[in-house]
């Protein structure tokens, strides 16, 4: 029987910390059903004691998820962990996790610390966790960094105090494969009481090798938990990505004769929420979620694949959830058939009034663009969930003129609460003035991080996706909007953001403010 690797995501934690990457809980919410439906095993949702924002995002989570164990990050302290264990008290199955800095350079500068000091607060803090939750995991922060005889003492001390969980972090990026699975197999061997907790890896990417050193750390380490994020995404150059950890696994089995319980359909509808989400694009030629990585150009590889599949592919496409990018619906299509697709595309959608709104959402888009694909299907349900969520100002329409050597104008007509309002103005190009028409009314002086366009599939006849990133009295919200029509999509991305700023339940400060 070969081994289970449990599948830690942690993209509302680690990944939420890129800088801009900050989600509202309702995102969270939305992701974390998604994780779900990807069958990961322990979703970390966030850091309860970061923000108030962070801590209801987490009980939101324990509420809704069911079937994976939902974790909080605390410091290892008493008041971080009692804010970690409330945070979850919702949940099903729960795990708090502590974590406490090992490294020389991280105990003396930023902890000021002596190791004394630091192996009594580790042990400490995971004797008061075990009264809180059965299910408690220690790290130890730039755990790779730290020095070995040291590291043994602290990892059987919070061994003995009950931790079940002992990760070694790669807090740096600074592993390497071969030498990051003989620390793991070192520490395994020499801590005296190793076998009574699970060991789990945790790699940032800072020398794109997260996902190589992760895989050392369970084939040569023995390490039977791996932490990732969907799409890599995480502090500074990411994180362990899934997508790539899960199928390495599956397409190697021969090679690391391990399993995991991820249902890889789910991956690409995963991938594409949260880059949605947060407003990263993933990159075309990125492994697995990649729009290329499955695109075959070149004639000789193409006369391959026609001959047989295996010439070049080691993967499915299909079998990660790739749509195979077909018509699926018209203008004529009814609503069953629109459920239906649904379902196929596994989007559960609970409440008949939410169909029929997102039906109507449909309608409107077959009658701009006559061929709809799954990728319009999901980023209409994303507008409907954003708007079940609460819109305060809400797009009508817009007007726009623009020529050669003249100043583009806009008129832009929306609702402000339960009132409409329209306003013109000029700008740089037809969406700068777009944005400056909302500016005039809104006044929200808000600071634009990001403006970013994508078509969501190919051709000119593709719906535009447009990310915007504001920042306000240290929030950053990301805001999303689709249109055939991309400075349509501009000023409804516009306000979607500026909803998030207006509305205080979906307040949350960025994960870098962390105190
Ligand atoms: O990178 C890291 O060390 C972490 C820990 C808090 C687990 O994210
Ligand atoms: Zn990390």
């Amino acid at each position: 029987m070969s081994d289970k690797v449990i599948i830690f995501d942690t993209t509302l934690r680690d990944g939420e910390q890129s800088p801009g990457a900050s989600m509202t809980k309702d995102e969270k919410v939305r992701i974390a059903r998604q994780l779900e439906r990807l069958k990961v095993d322990v979703i970390e949702a966030g850091f309860a004691a970061s923000s108030e924002g962070d801590f209801q995002a987490i009980s939101a989570v324990a509420a809704a998820v069911k079937d994976s164990i939902v974790c909080s990050l605390a410091r290892a302290n008493d008041k971080d962990i009692t804010r970690a264990a409330d945070a979850l008290k919702a949940a099903n199955a729960k795990r708090i996790h502590a974590f406490l800095a090992t490294s020389p350079l991280h105990m003396a500068v930023k902890l000021r610390m002596s190791p004394e000091e630091v192996l009594e607060q580790a042990k400490r803090s995971i004797r008061f966790a075990r009264n809180l939750a059965e299910d408690v995991e220690f790290s130890a922060e730039d755990g790779y960094r730290s020095e070995m005889d040291f590291l043994c003492r602290v990892v059987e001390g919070v061994i003995n105090e009950g931790a079940t969980t002992i990760n070694i972090p790669d807090t740096v990026g600074y592993a390497t494969p071969e030498l990051y699975g003989d620390f793991i197999k070192t520490l395994r061997t020499r801590v005296p009481n190793s076998d009574k907790a699970v060991w789990s890896v945790h790699c940032h990417n800072d020398l794109g090798m997260a996902v190589a050193n992760s895989l050392a750390g369970v084939k040569i380490g023995g390490a039977r938990q791996i932490e990732c994020t969907i799409n890599g995404l995480g502090e500074r150059a990411g994180n362990t990505a899934l997508e790539e950890i899960v199928m390495a696994l599956r397409t190697r089995k021969d090679y690391f004769d391990m399993v995991c319980g991820i249902d890889a359909s789910q991956i690409v509808p995963a991938s594409k929420l949260v880059s949605q989400i947060t407003g990263f694009v993933v990159q075309p030629n990125k492994a697995v979620v990649g729009a290329n990585a499955f695109a075959h150009t070149s004639g000789i590889h193409q006369d391959g694949i026609l001959k047989n599949r295996d010439t070049y592919e080691i993967m499915r496409a299909e079998d990660v959830g790739w749509a195979t990018n077909k018509i699926v619906l018209g203008k004529l299509s009814g609503r069953n058939a629109f459920k239906q697709r649904l379902q196929e595309l596994g989007i559960a959608i609970e409440a008949e009034a939410d169909l029929n709104e997102a039906f109507v959402r449909f309608k409107s888009l077959a009658d701009q663009k006559s061929e709809i694909f799954d990728e319009d299907i999901i980023a209409i349900m994303s507008d409907s969930a954003a708007a079940e969520a609460g819109e305060f100002y809400k797009f009508i329409s817009l007007s726009q003129h623009s020529e050669t050597g003249e100043r583009p104008k806009s008129k832009v007509t929306f609702r402000v609460g339960d009132k409409e309002a329209s306003s013109e103005a000029e700008g740089n190009g037809p969406v700068d003035a777009s944005l400056n028409a909302i500016e005039e009314i809104v006044k929200s002086g808000a600071e634009q991080l990001l403006y970013s366009v994508n078509a969501i599939t190919s051709g000119t006849q593709s719906q535009g996706e447009v990310t915007v990133r504001l920042a306000k009295g240290g929030r950053i919200v990301n805001g999303v909007g689709t249109d055939p029509d991309i400075i349509a999509a501009s000023a409804k991305a516009y306000l979607s953001a500026l909803n998030k700023l207006h509305d205080p339940s979906q307040a949350k400060l960025n994960a870098q403010m962390t105190p």
